[in-house]
């Protein structure tokens, strides 16, 4: 990293900073002595322009549209690659050898069964719980089944923990589903994929044999691929300040995915499929998009605009390609895919996107395929987490292996009383 400094003035009193660089992307001004010189924080609600950390797993180039892993281009991973493969580059940094591959997805595989234990906790929650609440409470209990990997300053523990959490996920939210629909549980093929195990885990029946679709195999598998992981969002920083106080991993992941949970973060894919259900046929496309517009109307376009992309997010412009190819192998059509289309040439050619820089999201395509496939809309954010807990715990193991990471903790602007002193009730 080449340094160079920054120079601030404050009151009088010259403050130099550090100012390091990356391989690629935005120079970061280093404020950590900025305190202890001036007595002042510095001030960033939503994070807009701070940099948390150092990482090498994943870089977003927002202006342009581009997205990599480990350097790879994630529509060159989508073309190309599996989910099993992308997992070992964001664990392991470099791209498997096929002998590489074999043994990670047969380590992978091998960790796939849940404590039978654990299936009690299924029986605990209504019919009617939401995924998302089962997979908070499900992964948060692995802690109390998996106590030989909670031993975060052991890296052979940490790396059984990663590959217990990225095997057992399909599981949980196959498990939770089929809980919600009162059907069996069916317990894992180690004969399958990671994609086409999780496929027969939630479609199949214990009352005949369930053969995998492989159009819809790789449609899925390619939809892991483009959640795996995606920088600093809102849910890797919680696991990563979760797992800076040492929480075990399967309580950091179980915070991460509360916090996916959010219908401004993993929680949009749901949301977005319910709006363009509720906008139902493209002649109602203005009246919503005047409501997205309408300063005094809460409702936002869902799957639309992002933090960092100001530019169309690469991921959807694969999603979108795989719509097609899904439907035009499935010889399956959805109108909704015509209004989304619709309603997306209408945003990027209204002033009012086109300024703010809105462009769909991951999530706006997505919930028509996972609907085409099957899945009910409530399972879509459990899917996204499914496929984001590679990177959670890729950039778990990142954080804890860095020698110089500390606990997490911010400072504020105080805007309570100052101090005064305790009135007796009967003085008030
Ligand atoms: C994900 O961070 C990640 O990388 C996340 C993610 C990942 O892979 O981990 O990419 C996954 O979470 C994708 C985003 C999914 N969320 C949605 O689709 C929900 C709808 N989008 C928004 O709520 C919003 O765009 C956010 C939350 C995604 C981003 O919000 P920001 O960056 O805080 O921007 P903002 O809320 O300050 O909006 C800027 C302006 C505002 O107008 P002004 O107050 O400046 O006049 O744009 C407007 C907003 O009102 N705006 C929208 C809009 N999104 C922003 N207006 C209408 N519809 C929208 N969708």
């Amino acid at each position: 990293m080449s340094d160079n400094q920054a120079t601030l003035n404050d009151g009088g009193k010259t403050i130099t900073m550090p100012i390091k660089s990356g391989t690629i992307g935005p120079d970061v001004i280093d404020i950590r002595k900025l305190y202890a010189e001036t007595g002042k924080f510095t001030y960033d609600p939503g994070f807009t322009s701070t940099a948390s950390c150092d990482s090498a797993l994943t870089y977003i180039d927002g202006d342009e549209g581009v997205l990599l892993h480990r350097g790879y281009p994630i529509g060159q991973l989508a073309e190309h690659s599996s989910f099993m493969e992308v997992s070992y580059l964001l664990l392991n940094g470099e791209l498997p050898s096929s002998d590489e591959l074999s043994q990670f997805s047969r380590t992978i595989t091998r960790h796939t069964m849940l404590h039978e234990q654990l299936m009690t906790f299924y029986r605990g929650f209504r019919r009617d719980a939401h995924p998302m609440a089962v997979m908070c409470g499900v992964v948060g209990a692995l802690s109390a089944f998996y106590h030989d990997s909670t031993d975060i300053s052991d890296p052979v523990q940490r790396m059984i923990a990663s590959h217990r959490l990225i095997a057992k996920m399909p599981t949980i939210a196959a498990m939770a589903y089929k809980y919600s629909v009162g059907q069996p549980f069916i317990y894992p093929d180690n004969s399958l994929s990671y994609t086409g195990n999780f496929l027969r885990m939630t479609f199949g029946v214990p009352a005949e044999p369930y053969v995998v679709n492989p159009v819809v195999e790789r449609a899925l598998d390619r939809i892991f691929i483009l959640h795996a992981d995606h920088e600093q969002n809102a849910s890797t920083s919680t696991v990563r300040l979760a797992g800076s106080s040492g929480a075990n991993p399967f309580a950091c992941i179980a915070a991460g995915i509360a916090c996916l949970w959010g219908p401004a973060h993993g929680g949009a894919n749901e949301a977005a499929l319910n709006m363009l259900r509720e906008i139902g046929t493209p002649d109602r496309i203005p009246h919503y998009i005047a409501r997205a517009k309408d300063k005094n109307d809460p409702f936002r376009l869902m799957g639309f605009g992002h933090r960092v992309y100001k530019n169309y997010d690469p991921r959807a412009t694969v999603m979108q390609q795989t719509v097609r190819e899904v439907f035009a192998s499935l010889n399956v059509t959805d109108p909704l895919f015509e209004t989304a289309l619709q309603l997306e040439e209408i945003a990027l050619n209204d002033p009012y996107f086109v300024e703010k820089k809105l462009f769909p999201n991951v999530d706006f395509y997505s919930g028509i395929i996972l609907s085409a496939i099957g899945f009910p809309t409530a399972m879509f954010t459990a899917l996204f987490a499914l496929a984001r807990t590679v990177g959670w715990v890729a950039q778990w193991n990142e954080m804890i292996s860095d020698p110089g990471q500390k606990i997490g903790r911010p400072r504020q602007l105080y805007t309570g009383p100052a101090q005064r002193d305790y009135l007796p009730v009967d003085k008030r």
